[in-house]
Parts: C-alpha cells; structure tokens; sequence
C-alpha cells in the first residue's frame, strides 16, 4: 500500500513503524503535521491509500480523513482518550494498558477501532514504555488494522460496541504532578516523575530555583529531612522523601542561561557545594556503570540517561573496561543501558558548556579512546549487545566490538548527517569497511534513515539478530554467550577465536594504523568543530533547545522529492 505517515515528528515510534512498513513492501512517506495546508498538501503530491498518525498533537484536517482512511495510534486502552494517556496510565499504578488505533473522525479519540493491543506495564519512565511496550503493541495493532483494511468488507468497530474500559481523562496539569515532600513515599514520588519522563518533568522547588525533575531512582538506605538534598554524586542529587530518598539524575530550569535537561549537579552548581558526597561505590549510590560476571563471563552495563554519554562517563567507562579486562573471563559483553544502547556523544554538555567546540573536541576524543580500548581488547571476545536503540556515534562505538548482536525490534541510526553534517569518528572509518565491506560501509554512511535489525544485518552492521521479549535479553545473551565458550562440534573454541582476532588485527594495524584512521577522521572533526561552517553548532542548538522543524526533510517525504 501507499502509506503516509503523519506525524509530529519522527520519534522513535514512527521511526519503527517506518522500518516495518518498508520492510512489508509497502510505499511509505513522511510528512511532519506543521498546519493544515503542508499536510494537505503532501496528501495530494503522494496520494496515499492510508493516512498513519503514530504521533500527532492535532487533529487531522477533516477533508483529509473525510477522503482517505486515516489512522489515529491512541496509546490507551480501548474508550481512553485525552493526549496524556500514558502519563495517568503510571500515576494511577495500572498493571495493564494498551494502544487503540482509531479512524480518525470529527471526535478527538473518538473514531471506531481497528485494532487494539493491550500489554503489561512495567515500574519505568512514560518515554520507556514509549520506546518499548507502546512501540511492539503498535506495530501489532496497526500491521492487524492494515491486514482487515485489505480485506473487502470489513469495517472497524464503533467505540459504542467496543468492550470499552478506558474513559475520556483531561491533559494531566503539573497540580496532578505535584510532589508532597512531606507525604508522598518514594513510591509516589517515583511514579509521579516517571510519568512526566522524558517530558514535561516535575516541577519542584530545590534550593529557591523552580525546577523541573527526571531520572528519578530509588535509594534504598538513605534517609533524612523529607525534600531536602542530602547527597550527591557527579551528576545527581539525592533528596529525602518521607519514608526513604530519591536519586535525581537530571534537572531543566527554564529560568537558566541553559534551560534545557542537564545533570542535577550541573543544574544546581555552586548551591550544592557543601552536600555530602555519596560514593558511587555505596550500596545506595547510582550506579550507571555495572559490571558482573557469570560462568565465566563479564557484562558491562552503562545505563546513561537517553544514552547520551559525555567525556567524563566515556572516561569512567573506559577505566571500567580495563578493570574488566583484567578478571579472569573469556568475552566480555557490553550491555549499554537500558533503554538505549548509546547515542554518541552528550550533546547537551557540549551545548552547556563555555565552549561548545572544545567539548565537542573533547568529548570525540573520550569516545575514540574508548572505542579504541574496546578494539584492543584481545584477551576476551568482546560483544556489543543491543537491547535498545542506538544512534549515531553510539552505533559505531558498538561496532568496535568483536561481534554485535542486537535484538529484532530495537532501530540503529547509524548515520551523523543529520547533526549538521558532522563527519563523526570513533574509527568508523576503519569499522565500518572491516565489517561491512566497502559497498555497504559506503550505503550505511551515506543514508540518513533509520534501520532495522534485520536490514543492519544485511549489510554487515549487527552480526546476530535475536529474536527475544526485552524481558528474557540478559537470560538469552548468557545462553549465547555459552554457546561460544562451550563450542558444539565444529564450532571454534574461544581460544580460536581470540588468536584469528589478534591475527586480524596485527594484519590490519600492519595495512593501516588505526592512529592514522584516527587522525584523518578527527582533522575532518575539527573542521566541524571549528571551521567557517557552522551547521553542526546549528543543528546542535535546534537538538538541545528541541525547536521544532519548519519543513519535512526529503529523505523522509519522498513525495516532496518527485517534485523538486
Ligand atoms: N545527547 C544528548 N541528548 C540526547 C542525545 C545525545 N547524543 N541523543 C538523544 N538525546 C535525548 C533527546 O534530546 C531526547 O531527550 P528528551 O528526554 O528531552 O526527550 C531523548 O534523548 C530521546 O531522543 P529522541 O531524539 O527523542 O529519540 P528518537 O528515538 O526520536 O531519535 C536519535 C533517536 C538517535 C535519532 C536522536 O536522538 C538523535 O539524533 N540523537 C543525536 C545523535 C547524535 O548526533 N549524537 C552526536 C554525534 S555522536
């Protein structure tokens, strides 16, 4: 079919239905909803037979619906309606919601039901849910709306014969959000700021400034006079609640010279001096980076907030790979986070910062000495992991590993285009050849689409697709993993393994020095950074300060193409 996404923007939701559409042979374009008229506009120029809305803030212009099936993605259950329904969904502590996919209508959430797949929640933030449970149910309800549209006959089902156990609530207001310090359990607590995480956040008072909170974490063990900040770490602060504490890894304040989400510590600067340390080490510490090892086998997880990673986190990460190296394992997987593998660099530090090109230097630079110490590792196979998305650096970083294995469903960016043109680095000039062959190292880096696993497979970017829930990846990976270091027959030993990975390397060090790879990526860095050309410090900004996109990009709104 020919199928037109419309969207707000192309978040990770509509990036995934983008992949498993292509991938199903149907013809699909993207048009950002900017007003009526472009969107009205990109209907005629690509004459769609389906209109999918995975993410929209407005409603779709009548004669648009009036003349082409279009489809609405409610994440709520079947009758729920308003535009916060994830967020009540956490805050009233459901065990079970769903995604609706709806004919759009002249009724807001009102129109009949293709399709409706419920799934289980899990304790996390709204944009987790998002990325994951939501995600999965809305490719199966819109693949089974898709399957009955093709069918002659068949018609959605009108709300009023729907078993509907979902109800019209309101736009959730930062009153509904308010923390009591006084009263609220850490429970509470944690709920009320996951369901406004990634956006809006909690509003609060800390120390006289008005803030808003994210990356809330339990800290078991600590405790103190309810609201106030009674430890810190780098990045975040921990605050009393009425019967434990809470970790606050991030912090926007509107009111400030960089009124974006920094770390807490960051946020609050000078104020905090005089709190209390927590060491990481603490068993009530946050520990983004963890390592564990099992039958043999050392797992490194580094779970940065919205896989940003800046120059100090690169750093720790990398003292943390020689630590592992030195136990005594045979392959060492590296986890990333929970919810993204990584996406490059911190980009806004880098924006925060006095100044934006010398971090942006610094931070390349933490990132190829990282990538660099993963190449190196030759006593352990190294894996790279995937259980959520990757962007960018972060999808070159996961290829310094031996192998990469990621799980069906996760989408990889792998491109930096669309940050002004950065040329990036993190060896991708040496990785990517190495793995994927010159043709498709030369496809991957000139796309600027997402990807799947599937596809990345194909062209020599992921090595292993697996096929598994996100709950069951850990307890998958480990029977992999197994499996490579008691080899059936016919399979290479580790030993094997390990010795034709130092040969390999020896043999291309000896062709090219990865020093030179280096180089001649950071000189093209440095041009980005510092040169006449400003695009990448531009597109930086909008990023950061997420000002909203004027026009759909061509590579997504092909109808726009055939015009041009
Ligand atoms: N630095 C800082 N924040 C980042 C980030 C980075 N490198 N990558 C993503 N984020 C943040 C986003 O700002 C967003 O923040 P929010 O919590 O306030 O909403 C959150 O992570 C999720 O990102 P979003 O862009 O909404 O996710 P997506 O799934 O729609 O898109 C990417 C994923 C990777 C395509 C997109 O995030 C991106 O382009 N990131 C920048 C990658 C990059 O250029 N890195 C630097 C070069 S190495």
């Amino acid at each position: 079919m020919r199928i037109l996404l419309l969207c707000h923007a192309f978040n990770s939701l509509t990036q995934r239905l983008f992949v498993e559409l292509t991938g199903q042979g149907h013809d699909v374009s993207v048009e950002f909803d900017i007003n009526d008229e472009t969107s009205i506009e990109a209907v005629q120029l690509f004459k769609p037979e389906l209109i999918i809305a995975p993410y929209l803030k407005r409603a779709i212009p009548e004669i648009i619906w009036k003349n082409t099936i279009s489809l609405i993605v409610h994440p709520g259950i079947i009758g729920d309606r308003g535009p916060s329904a994830l967020d009540w969904a956490i805050l009233t502590d459901q065990k079970e919601w769903g995604v609706t996919v709806l004919q759009a209508n002249a009724e807001m959430d009102g129109g009949d039901i293709w399709a409706s797949v419920n799934f289980a929640m899990r304790k996390a933030t709204k944009a987790s849910l998002y990325r994951n449970e939501v995600t999965e149910a809305t490719v199966k309800a819109i693949k089974e709306a898709i399957q009955k549209i093709q069918q002659p006959g068949s018609a959605p089902l009108p709300l009023e014969q729907a078993n509907a156990a979902g109800q019209q609530q309101p736009m959730m207001q930062q009153a509904d959000r308010r923390i009591d310090w006084q009263r609220d359990s850490t429970a509470t607590i944690i709920r009320k700021v996951q369901c406004a995480d990634g956006f809006p956040g909690v509003k609060s008072k800390l120390l006289g400034s008005e803030v808003y909170l994210y990356d809330v974490h339990p800290a078991p063990g600590l405790n103190g006079q309810s609201g106030h900040i009674i430890g810190r770490n780098d990045n975040a602060i921990c605050i009393a609640t009425a019967d434990s504490a809470v970790w606050i890894g991030h912090l926007k304040d509107k009111n400030n010279r960089h009124p974006f989400k920094l770390p807490a510590v960051q946020v609050l600067g000078e104020k905090i001096k005089d709190v209390p340390i927590i060491n990481n080490e603490d068993p009530a510490g946050l520990q983004p980076i963890h390592y564990s090892a099992q039958d043999g086998i050392g797992y490194l997880s580094f779970n940065f907030y919205n896989g940003a990673m800046d120059s100090e986190q690169c750093l720790q990460l990398q003292q943390a790979l020689i630590q592992a190296r030195q136990q005594p394992t045979q392959m060492i997987v590296l986890l990333g986070g929970e919810d993204f593998w990584s996406n490059g660099m911190h980009l806004n530090r880098i924006e925060a910062a006095p100044s934006a090109a010398d971090e942006s230097w610094r931070n390349i630079n933490a990132m190829d000495n990282l990538a660099l110490e993963i190449i190196h590792t030759d006593a352990q196979l190294v894996i790279s992991a995937l259980n959520g998305n990757a962007g960018a650096g972060g999808v070159f970083l996961a290829r310094a590993a031996d192998e990469v294995w990621a799980r069906q469903g996760i989408i990889l960016n792998p491109h930096y285009k669309d940050m002004g043109n950065l040329y990036g680095s993190e060896y991708w000039t040496y990785l990517l050849p190495r793995h994927a062959g010159e043709e498709h190292a030369a496809k991957i880096s000139q796309a600027r689409l997402p990807m799947g696993v599937r596809e990345a497979q194909s062209l020599g970017l992921v090595d292993k697709a697996v096929d598994v829930e996100r709950a069951n990846w850990r307890q998958q990976i480990q029977q992999l993993c197994k499996q490579y270091t008691n080899p059936g027959p016919g399979q290479p030993s580790i030993e094997q393994r390990l010795l034709h990975k130092r040969q390999r390397r020896a043999a291309d060090e000896a062709s090219k020095p990865l020093a030179q790879y280096r180089s001649e990526e950071l000189e093209k860095m440095k041009r980005n950074f510092y040169g006449f050309d400003p695009s990448y410090h531009m597109a930086r900004y909008n990023f950061v300060h997420k000002v909203p996109r004027s026009r759909t990009p061509l590579t997504l709104a092909k109808h726009r193409r055939r015009v041009q």
